[in-house]
This record gives C-alpha cells, sequence and structure tokens, in this order.
C-alpha cells in the first residue's frame, strides 16, 4: 500500500492537517474493499480526488472509473444516462443505450453532487446497492451490474432528508463509510503551504517571480474565512499574481483582493486553553491567539482605510485645522508604529479658505455619511454597501440602528 505521502504527491494533494490525514488514510485503507463511500466538505475541499485514488488502489483499478455530476444531467434523461434505455423506449430514443450502470461493470462509479440526485433515480440507486440489479428505461428485465458506488455531496444531507428531497435509506446505505474533508480554515499551516504551491504553479507558467507574503498578510490569510475553500485561494493566489505590482504581498493587498476577515466572529479578549497542568500551568492555543491578533489587525486596517478614503474624496468639505493640529492619528501600513497626519506634513494640497461650517467633525459623523453614501450608490443593497465599506454584514446592521439610518 502507497504511504499517504505518496498518495498526496500523485495527486497534488498539499497539506498536513490531521484531519485532512485521517480523511485520506481512511480512503485508502478501505480502497481494496467494495464498500459504499460517501465523501462530504463544503464546496472547493478537494473532494474529487478522493474517489480516484480509491479506485486506483483497489481490485478494480484495471476497469472503469466513470465520474458523474448528478447536478448537471437533466431530471428528464438523468435515468436514461444512468441505467440506459430500450429502443424507442421515449421520443428520441433511437437506438439501445447501455448507459453508465452497465458500461461501468467490474468498476466504480463516482456519483458527484448525489444530494442533487431527483427522488425516482435516488428509487433505482437503492436498489443497485440492494441487489446489484437495475433496469433499463422501457424495459421491465432486471440486468446485473457489479458496480462499486462512491458518492459525494457538499449539501447537508440530513437537511435534504428532513426536507423530504433525499431519501434517509439511500443516505444510509451510500454512507456505509463516511469520509469528511475538513474546510481550509480548518487546516492551519496548510493554507500558506497551499498558497505557496500556487504561486508558485503560477509563476512558472507565466515565467515571473513567485510571489510571497508579508507576515501581516500570511496572518490574514490563516485567519480567513474562507468560504470557497482551496478552489477560492487558487484563484486569490492567481488573481494576486497578475494584481500586486511587487513580488512581496501585503495584507492591504490580500483585503483589496477581497480577503478579508469579519471580527464579529472572532474572540478578541479569550483564548482558548488546550491544557491544565496538574501544577496549574495551562497552555494555550496559539493558533487561536495569531488568528484573532491578525483578526484585529484587519479590522484596525479596514477603518484606517476606510477613513483614509473618505479624507481623500472629501477632503474639501473636511473641516481644516491649524497647520500643525493632528487631523488624524494612525498606525503604519504595514503595522509599525504610529504616524499623524497635519496640514503641515499631509500630501494633500489645502485650499487656502476652505472651512465649511456643517462638515462632519467626528469619526462617527464621517462614518455615519459613509454609510449613507453607500447606501445610495447601492440602492440599499445592505451586501454590497458592507463589502464596500469592509465590514461584516452584522455589523453594518449595527451600525445602521446605532446611526439610525432608514432606507435612502
Ligand atoms: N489539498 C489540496 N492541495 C492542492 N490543491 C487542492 C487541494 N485540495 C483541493 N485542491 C484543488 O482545489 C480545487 C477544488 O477541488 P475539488 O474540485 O476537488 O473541490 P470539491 O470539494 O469537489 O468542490 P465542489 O463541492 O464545489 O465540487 C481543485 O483545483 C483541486 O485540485
Ligand atoms: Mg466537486
Amino acid at each position: 500500500m502507497p504511504t499517504l505521502q505518496e498518495i498526496k504527491n500523485r495527486y497534488g494533494i498539499i497539506g498536513n492537517a490531521d484531519e485532512l490525514n485521517r480523511a485520506l488514510d481512511v480512503a485508502l485503507q478501505i480502497a481494496p474493499t467494495n464498500l459504499s463511500v460517501l465523501i462530504v466538505g463544503e464546496s472547493g475541499v478537494g473532494k474529487e480526488a478522493v474517489p480516484r485514488l480509491i479506485h486506483d488502489n483497489s481490485s478494480r483499478k484495471h476497469n472503469k472509473y466513470i465520474a458523474i455530476n448528478c447536478g448537471s444531467i437533466p431530471e428528464g434523461t438523468i435515468d436514461s444516462e444512468l441505467f440506459g434505455h430500450a429502443k424507442g423506449s421515449f421520443t428520441g430514443a433511437i437506438g439501445d443505450r447501455e448507459g453508465f450502470f452497465g458500461a461501468a461493470n467490474g468498476g466504480t462509479i463516482f456519483l458527484d453532487e448525489v444530494g442533487e440526485m431527483p427522488k425516482a433515480t435516488q428509487a433505482r440507486l437503492l436498489r443497485v446497492l440492494e441487489t446489484g440489479e437495475y433496469i433499463r428505461v422501457g424495459e421491465s428485465e432486471p440486468r446485473k451490474t457489479d458496480v462499486r458506488i462512491i458518492a459525494a455531496t457538499n449539501v447537508n444531507m440530513q437537511k435534504a432528508i428532513s426536507e423530504g428531497r433525499f431519501r434517509e435509506d439511500l443516505y444510509y446505505r451510500l454512507n456505509t463509510i463516511p469520509i469528511n474533508l475538513p474546510p481550509l480554515r480548518e487546516r492551519g499551516n496548510d493554507v500558506e503551504m497551499i498558497f505557496r504551491k500556487f504561486a508558485k504553479d503560477t509563476a512558472m507558467k507565466y515565467k515571473r517571480e513567485p510571489i510571497m507574503l508579508t507576515d501581516e498578510a500570511r496572518m490574514v490569510l490563516r485567519a480567513y474565512k474562507w468560504p470557497g475553500n482551496i478552489r477560492q485561494l487558487k484563484n486569490i493566489a492567481e488573481q494576486l499574481s497578475f494584481m500586486c505590482k511587487d513580488t512581496m504581498v501585503t495584507a492591504e493587498d490580500l483585503y483589496r483582493a477581497g480577503v478579508t476577515i469579519d471580527s464579529d466572529t472572532k474572540e478578541l479578549t479569550t483564548t482558548r486553553p488546550t491544557h491544565i497542568h496538574s501544577n496549574g500551568h495551562t497552555d494555550y492555543d496559539y493558533n487561536l491567539q495569531i488568528t484573532t491578533l491578525a483578526s484585529a489587525l484587519q479590522q484596525l486596517n479596514n477603518e484606517f482605510q476606510t477613513f483614509k478614503q473618505y479624507v481623500e474624496q472629501r477632503l474639501d468639505g473636511v473641516n481644516i485645522k491649524p497647520k500643525n493640529e493632528p487631523l488624524f492619528i494612525g498606525t503604519g501600513e504595514n503595522g509599525s508604529g504610529s504616524f499623524t497626519i497635519t496640514k503641515e506634513n499631509s500630501n494633500y494640497n489645502f485650499p487656502q479658505e476652505d472651512i465649511q461650517e456643517d462638515a462632519p467633525h467626528t469619526i462617527e459623523e464621517i462614518e455615519r455619511i459613509k454609510i449613507i453614501e453607500s447606501l445610495k450608490r447601492h440602492h440599499n443593497n445592505r451586501k454590497k454597501v458592507a463589502e464596500e465599506l469592509g465590514l461584516s454584514e452584522r455589523t453594518l446592521y449595527r451600525k445602521l440602528l446605532k446611526y439610525d439610518i432608514k432606507k435612502q
């Protein structure tokens, strides 16, 4: 049996997270059996490599491996695609069709997005799993087939069952061996490792220097939620390889590419203890601390960027203060030290007489105006407003209440 590392090399799987290793190990262990497998995991976590490696490490490897995406075959044709049909069984059935279950006899069928399978097809599939028999559309004689089924889903199957969209008995048949692929946000260091791999691949492909991450950017990468998982990470790495002027990618570059941290979901004050020793000494989850710190940093950076943009766009309207009075005190973009913007040291070319009586005075007033403007721009679409301002929708909602902002 190959080692985990050999499997990872062969299928281009990067990472060492415990959960990932466990999933791959289970896949390898059960590969030589005929047991049905259900691979579960969010979109983009790498489910597609698993059925292939199971097939390649089974005694079926010299027979057919057929991958079918149940979500992309129209409901009207899926039965005939899977189980075949007899000539003339419906309009357009000009000849006999064997169907995938016949063609894959002795091999493996991978049913991707199995949660999308129509109910009638689910009944036929259950029959194959239970008896090894299926009936072609338009025929009545059952045929035998010896096919191993591996299914995958990124939907919550329990929910699909409770809503009546998926048969519970079929679920239990498919789920003989569950393999759970963890989301990227739970894979610790892997995220950097995978990023480096994609950065290197893109650099090789387009003959340029691979991009690298600043320390702060690495923390942001680790703390981000990655809803699209590895597929999203790949897109971001490719995008940044072309967008960044420099090979060094900063947290701000990530922020511009949409990699932002939702401060609402992070604990800012606590650190989770992982082990309390008998002498009272406590170990802490430092990953969480890094995540928390990165989250706070990014939040600060977001707020600074929002304010900076505002000042740049609307400086004419801001009440100009005496030459050396601070207009703004902030932290350097690279996180090093603080700086003060005054009328004297600012790059902005101040007009001589530019005092407006009704100009906003406090950050809160400015923030309120910024939100109202954005709401107008996006016709009250809160999602877009939150995105533009670098806030979570929940934070935006709180601010709408706080400033008593109605629909614009
Ligand atoms: N551990 C990994 N290392 C490197 N690349 C990976 C890894 N896991 C996944 N990928 C890559 O990420 C992309 C998405 O993976 P895949 O298509 O298998 O996702 P999926 O789980 O099937 O998602 P969906 O549910 O949306 O179909 C692919 O290009 C795949 O090669
Ligand atoms: Mg997939």
